[in-house]
Parts: C-alpha cells; structure tokens; sequence
C-alpha cells in the first residue's frame, strides 16, 4: 500500500531551533499518527539552500531568505504516512503566520512571514526531490510502527 509510504521533508528553520519549537513540532507529527523516518541537524550550505529554494530564486526575498536559512543550524526531518505532504502543510500554516489559524505552528508560534520557523514540501513530486537532496538513503530509516495497525 504505497500511499501509508508518503513521506514529506520537514524543516525547523534557525528560528524554530533558537526558539526551542523542535520539541514541539515533533510531537505534533507523533501525536497526529505519523512515522518520523529521518532526522538530523546541520548548518544547511549555501549551495544546498540555493537548491533546496531554486524555484524562488527570482523573488525579491530570495537573498535574504537565503540568509536566514544559513543563520543557525536547521533539524530537517522525514516524515511518512498516508496524506503527509498535504496534511503536513495543513499542520504548518500558511506562508505568511498572519494568515495562518490557531492551532497551525505557525498560527500559534511566529509573527513574520520572514521568520516563520519551519518548512514542509508542497507536493509529493517536491517532497521526492527535498528528500533525496537533503538525505543520503541509508540516512532514513525503514522500520514497523507499533501504531501502525491502530492508524490505518
Ligand atoms: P517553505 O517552502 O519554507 O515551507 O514555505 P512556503 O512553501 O510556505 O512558502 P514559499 O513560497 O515556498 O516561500 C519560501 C519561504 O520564503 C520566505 N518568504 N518570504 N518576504 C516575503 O515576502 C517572503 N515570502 C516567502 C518564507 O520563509 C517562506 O516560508
Ligand atoms: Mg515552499
């Protein structure tokens, strides 16, 4: 059943990590049912961000967003589970934490649009390719949930 496999590339961005939310948002995505298959904390290259981000690299933010991702270390995680990427990016917000709801991280935990503590692939399709430029494979982790048959 290939669709329990979806997975989806989150990120704490350096504010997230200085604010002390990588706790949190990992306990949002365990509570809501989904497998955290992938973990690690790095400063993110310049060259990686510039690839991670090229879509936007147009935008007039594009310079400074590249900055602030290269400002701390980022947690950037894989997660798995049937509806994660849509799901996932329900869980975050929107874009811009004044148009997201309470109850979304950003809703609840950022003010700023150039500040706003974590990122979620936006399709299936992006989440393939943030996956596999972000982790090497035998970096994730193929395992059985205990929940599994409790979720699904
Ligand atoms: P992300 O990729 O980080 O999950 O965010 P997103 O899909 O919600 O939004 P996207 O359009 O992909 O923008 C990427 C990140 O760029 C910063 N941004 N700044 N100053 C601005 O107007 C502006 N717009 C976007 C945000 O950090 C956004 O998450
Ligand atoms: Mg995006």
């Amino acid at each position: 059943m290939a669709e329990l496999k979806e997975r989806t590339f989150i990120a704490i961005k350096p504010d997230g990590v200085q604010r002390g939310i990588i706790g949190e948002v990992i306990k949002r995505f365990e509570m809501k049912g989904f497998k955290l298959v992938g973990m690690k904390m790095l400063h993110a290259s310049e060259d990686l961000l510039m690839k991670h981000y090229v879509d936007l690299k147009d935008r007039p933010f594009f310079p400074t967003l590249i900055n602030y991702m290269r400002s701390g270390p980022v947690v950037a995680m894989v997660w798995e589970g049937k509806g994660v990427v849509k799901t996932g990016r329900v869980m975050l917000g929107e874009t811009n934490p004044a148009d997201s709801k309470p109850g979304t991280i950003r809703g609840d935990f950022c003010i700023d649009v150039s500040k706003n503590i974590i990122h979620g692939s936006d399709s299936v399709e992006s989440a393939n390719k943030e996956i596999s430029l972000w982790f090497k494979d035998d970096e994730l982790v193929n395992y059985s949930s205990c929940a599994f048959s409790w979720l699904y």
